[in-house]
């Protein structure tokens, strides 16, 4: 089988770490490195590839079957819709847009050209992640009931020198909860309304630093995220789960899900079930079971996987869709913040 020829288009902090992965990959070979500051030409040199500035000399010169949209959000529709016009598939960053119609155009565009799109929602393809949706989806805690999740860390405070995060859009929420809240949809079904009540004391930007949410899903599940990037906490996908060694790690659990038979902590995948002798309540001894766990690294899982949409041999994990789905409740939960009611979900 051939390789997947692929372009990177923005080489910041993400297109790097896809042109390394790529880099290393068997199933997809780099051809091109595209950003509009100059500084990438280095980074193209190191890869042997060439440089363009521009991703519409990118796309038409270097005949790629697919890209890599890691530029920054704002220009991901016209970047995406560039690819999609070629038929270049496009794995897209998250967020897939920074609004609902600007990605609503580019998926429709894409459904148009009945072209695969990919958004960079990594986290689906660990292991633990699908474990995790498997055993609630499974049944293992009976019906769900509801879900806890805490995603509190302390950014280091130089993190806020850069303008753009101290301003709305900037926080936690857009940036970092976009990705709990498509964990959440992935694994507990559709968040269809959300509650937030947001606080910027501690750090004093106009941008939130902590946040209480809930939120409703359908079918009656309920759930509750609480957020804040100013506290020294280990409670956290990113310590707990420990896939990008940059971060300290922690050994402990970040999120819990409720059901009528069970608890389940994640991601030790602890489990927590009444002993089998049929007897329910309080009174009773739970029992705690530690589920075997997995771990592979869901950024290659992930390139792996998008070679295999780009060669229309697998559907995609996470379609431009299911991006905007997420979108779409993470929008809803900064509305909410903002204007201090329950929102509903915009069915995106
Ligand atoms: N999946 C994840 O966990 C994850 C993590 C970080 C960032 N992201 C996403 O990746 C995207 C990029 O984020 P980042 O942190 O790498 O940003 P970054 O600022 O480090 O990199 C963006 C790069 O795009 C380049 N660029 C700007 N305009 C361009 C243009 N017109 N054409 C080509 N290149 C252009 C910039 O020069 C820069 O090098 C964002 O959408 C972000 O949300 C995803």
């Amino acid at each position: 089988m051939s390789v997947v020829r692929i372009v990177v288009i923005g080489a910041g902090v993400m297109g790097r770490k896809h042109a390394e992965y790529l880099d290393a990959s068997e199933r997809g070979e780099l051809v091109a490195l595209c950003d509009s500051d100059s500084r990438a030409g280095a980074l193209a040199a190191q890869f042997d590839v060439p440089h363009f500035f521009n991703h519409v000399e990118a796309l038409d010169l270097s005949a790629p079957d697919a890209a890599i949209v890691a530029a920054p959000t704002q220009l991901h529709e016209e970047i995406a819709m560039a690819c999609i016009r070629r038929g270049i598939v496009p794995l897209v960053e998250k967020p897939i847009a920074a609004t609902l119609d600007e990605g609503r155009r580019l998926v429709d565009e894409a459904n148009a050209g009945d072209l695969p799109v990919l958004v960079g929602h990594h986290r689906r393809h660990h292991p633990r992640v699908q474990q995790l949706r498997q055993l609630v989806t499974g049944g293992a805690i009976g019906r769900l009931i509801g879900v806890s999740l805490l995603w509190t860390v302390k950014k280091p405070d130089d993190y806020y020198d850069v303008l753009w995060r101290t301003r709305p859009g900037g926080g936690p929420v857009l940036t970092n909860i976009i990705h709990e809240i498509d964990t959440l949809r992935y694994v507990c079904g559709e968040i269809i309304e959300v509650y937030a009540a947001t606080s910027s004391e501690t750090r004093g930007f106009e941008v939130e630093d902590s946040a209480a949410i809930t939120l409703k899903f359908a079918g009656g599940v309920v759930g509750s995220i609480f957020l804040s990037d100013a506290t020294p906490s280990p409670w956290s996908y990113e310590l707990t789960v420990f896939e990008n060694p940059a971060y300290a790690h922690a050994a402990g659990n970040c999120a819990f899900f409720f059901g009528t038979k069970g608890s389940l902590a994640f991601p030790k995948l602890e489990l927590w079930r009444f002993a089998g002798n049929g007897k329910q309540g309080w009174h009773e001894p739970l029992l705690q079971e530690n589920l075997e766990t997995d771990d592979a690294d869901p950024l290659a899982a992930q390139l792996a996987h998008f070679c295999r949409v780009v060669r229309r041999e697998e559907t995609p994990v996470v379609s431009g869709e299911e991006g905007l789905r997420t979108l779409a409740a993470t929008l809803a939960v900064l509305t909410s913040g903002r204007e201090q009611i329950p929102v509903r979900v915009q069915p995106a």
